[in-house]
């Protein structure tokens, strides 16, 4: 091997170490910030290296070099003003549109590129069905979570049917593909099958389930990439494409555990389709509303409170008046905690990361299992724009978040629920929760409440 060469195989070999160490940074978030950061440069030194060695080696011509150099300068750009502009409740769209952009480059790469073995060719057909799936599903799936198509599961007629025969479609393009060795015409024939798949396979996944579609699509564009990787014979794709992959397919274990549903149940989609009557039950009966200044005496005179954020607490973005106000209940010698469910909000850690933010204290963050236990001892949970994952629904068959396992607020010795009206949660049905005789609602935007019962605490000490 060449100097040139030895020099570009360390400097891959610096950059995949970066990508491990970024992705061991994330793991907690403190350091997660700068695990993204160390990534990013990696993944930035191995694009600029990549251009480079293709110049060297004249892969390219001087127009097909800047071509490639501008796209990239392009792409960054975008992917920077996209990510600076989000706000952070629209960020699992983004998440989902980026593995969008992810599985659909990995598949053009195959389809743009003339296989030089068999081995070559299995991976290129794998690359273009895994990235064409995640592409066109992804898409849905963003469209989902940004409300532009339905969140409740959209059952298609004969879907099921129709998936099988164009996986069966693919099958038999893959096998004329490897069989006549590397025709366009079937990698494009694989292509437009699992376009149309990705779609079907989405669609009727309803939105209590998005979590672990999230993730699974994740795991698919690493997947691709890697593959894309194999078709390439480039190493810094097949790491970046394995951990990618890898870290989404642990991630997609932990939603589907924390929805207590089997991942293929999840992919086979449509729960809750049949649970009109079911979820409506708490529907008629009346509600209690609590006013401000009793529910700071209520919280004052608590021994134990748990605090229980949701997704309103992020789009209200009301996490320094949730801590604030659980500060000053502390210093009151009130025991204050919160309790996070693992799919509250709208991505995985959301509400980690929101009170990590306010400096909540690591101590009085409990996880699901550690908090349940502690509900029926509780004199006040005080929910903030949480909704499905206090669903006592879920204890029942039959409706979206059937089985997910919930916060137990409802054992609580009373519970007050602040959120802006009745409205429904991203499964889309009703909370008996809020008819519950032990609830009071508290209607108000998460963070005036928070703040006017802080107000009231503190008037009232
Ligand atoms: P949701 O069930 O989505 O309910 C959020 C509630 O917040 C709504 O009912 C809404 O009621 C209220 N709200 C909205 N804006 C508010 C504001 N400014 N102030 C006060 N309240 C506000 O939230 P959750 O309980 O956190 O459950 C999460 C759901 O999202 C689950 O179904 C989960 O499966 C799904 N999901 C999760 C993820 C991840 S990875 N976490 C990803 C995708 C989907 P009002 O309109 O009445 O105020």
């Amino acid at each position: 091997m060449s100097a040139f060469g030895t020099v570009t195989h360390l400097v891959y070999v610096a950059c995949a170490t970066a990508f491990v160490i970024g992705l061991h940074l994330m793991n907690t978030p403190a350091t997660a910030r700068r695990g993204n950061q160390v990534s990013a440069g990696g993944m930035a030194v191995a694009i600029v290296t990549t251009l480079v060695v293709l110049v060297h080696d004249g892969g390219v011509d001087a127009y097909a070099a800047w071509a490639l150099g501008i796209g990239a300068a392009g792409g960054a750009v975008a992917g920077l003003v996209a990510a600076r502009v989000v706000r952070m409740t629209a960020m699992p769209q983004l998440v989902s549109l980026f593995n969008a952009v992810g599985g659909g480059a990995a598949a053009l790469i195959a389809l743009g590129h003339r296989p030089a073995s068999t081995a070559a060719e299995v991976t290129g057909v794998l690359d273009v069905l895994i990235g064409a799936v995640t592409f066109s599903g992804s898409l849905i799936a963003a469209g989902k979570l940004a409300g532009r198509v339905p969140g409740r599961p959209l059952v298609v007629p004969y879907g099921r049917l129709a998936s099988l025969i164009l996986a069966l479609s693919s099958i038999t393009f893959a096998v004329l593909f490897v069989a006549f060795g590397g025709g366009t015409w079937a990698l494009t024939g694989i292509a437009v099958a699992a376009l149309i798949a990705g779609v079907l396979l989405t669609l009727p996944i309803g939105g209590a389930d998005m979590p672990v579609v999230i993730s699974l699509l994740n795991a698919c564009t690493g997947t691709a990439v890697a593959m894309a990787g194999f078709v390439l014979e480039s190493t810094p794709l097949i790491i970046a494409g394995a951990l990618v992959g890898a870290a989404g397919a642990i991630l997609t274990k932990l939603m589907a555990d924390a929805m207590n549903r089997p991942i293929g149940a999840i992919i086979a989609g449509g729960y809750g389709t049949g649970d009109a009557v079911a979820v409506a039950a708490g529907g008629t009966q009346q509600v209690r509303e609590v006013t401000v200044d009793d529910a700071a005496i209520q919280l004052a005179y608590a021994g134990k409170v748990v605090i229980v954020p949701g997704y309103g607490l992020a789009a209200a973005q009301a996490q320094h008046e949730a801590v604030a106000l659980a500060q000053a209940l502390t210093e009151r010698g009130v025991e204050v905690s919160y309790a996070i469910h693992p799919v509250a909000g709208r991505m995985p850690g959301h509400m980690n990361v929101l009170l990590a933010e306010a400096n909540a204290p690591y101590e009085q963050l409990q996880d699901l299992e550690e908090s349940n236990p502690g509900f029926a001892r509780t004199d006040v949970a005080l929910v903030i724009g949480a909704n499905d994952v206090t669903n006592p629904a879920a204890r029942r068959p039959g409706n979206p978040v059937s089985g997910m396992p919930i916060l137990d607020v409802d054992r609580a010795r009373s519970v007050i629920v602040i959120k802006r009206s009745l409205g429904h949660g991203y499964a889309g049905i009703d909370n008996e929760l809020y008819t519950d005789p032990r609830t009071a609602m508290l209607f108000a935007d998460a963070k005036a409440g928070l703040a006017a019962l802080l107000s009231g605490l503190h008037a009232y000490a």
